[in-house]
């Protein structure tokens, strides 16, 4: 799967910049708060507008201080994964299960020097693992390759039926570094900065889907 992150879109054109990648399995969706993060780029308000202008699932990757509190919020408008951290979350069982109830999945995210290893029983209220392969706050950053190690380790509990979650990776995801992701077993990922910075974003979409397929040896 591949989710082109609107953060490297031209946000006073996000409707036509969502419209150019008709190919995309999701769309991710960067809301940052100046607090856990050292940036600020956009919140409920513009969720709900891009609902209204696709069906492309939204993948909202939540890097606030305080997700207890929102979190859920997203689920009721309508996002289909929404992802919180765990550096940032109070009572991560207890906001998978209200972004659950709403119907949406519950993706947790861990940044790249964060271990997987205390957060596998947690992983089990979770649907979706977000791996960053960059430190959280902007685009077009160098992709970091340790942090595969704990794709790798989560690659492996999912295919031995301990965890059911899908393992997502986010930054730095080009056209040479998605080869060794796939490989390390990432089910989807993020690419913002390749996407939007390409003269043509759907054409690199349907690249770095080919790329992941090769590498992976997996459909
Ligand atoms: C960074 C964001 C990413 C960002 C990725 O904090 O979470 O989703 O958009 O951008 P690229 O693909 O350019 O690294
Ligand atoms: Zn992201």
């Amino acid at each position: 799967m591949i989710a082109p992150s609107i953060l490297s879109a031209d946000f006073a054109r996000l409707a036509d910049e969502v419209a150019a990648v008709p190919g995309a399995d999701w769309l991710h969706v960067d809301v940052m708060d100046a607090h856990f993060v050292p940036n600020l780029t956009i919140g409920l308000p513009v969720v709900e507008a891009l609902l209204r202008v696709t069906d492309i699932p939204l993948d909202c990757h939540l890097m606030i201080d305080d997700p207890d509190t929102w979190a859920v919020r997203y689920a009721e408008a309508g996002a289909h994964n929404v992802t919180v951290h765990v550096e940032a979350a109070a009572d991560p069982v207890r906001i998978a299960k209200q972004v659950r109830a709403e119907g949406a999945r519950a993706g947790l995210s861990v940044k790249p020097n964060t271990p997987l290893e205390p957060y596998v029983e947690l992983l089990r209220h979770y649907d979706t693992l977000l791996v960053m392969s960059v430190e959280p706050g902007f685009g077009g950053q160098k992709f970091i390759p340790e942090v595969l190690a704990k794709v790798r380790a989560a690659r492996r509990l999912v295919d031995g039926g301990e965890l059911t979650v899908l393992v997502e990776i986010d930054g730095g995801i080009n056209e040479d570094t998605i080869e060794q992701a796939a490989a390390a077993g990432v089910d989807c990922f993020v690419a913002g900065s390749a996407v939007y910075g390409a003269a043509d974003p759907a054409a690199t979409v349907a690249g770095l889907r080919r790329a992941a397929a090769a590498a992976s040896g997996r459909n």
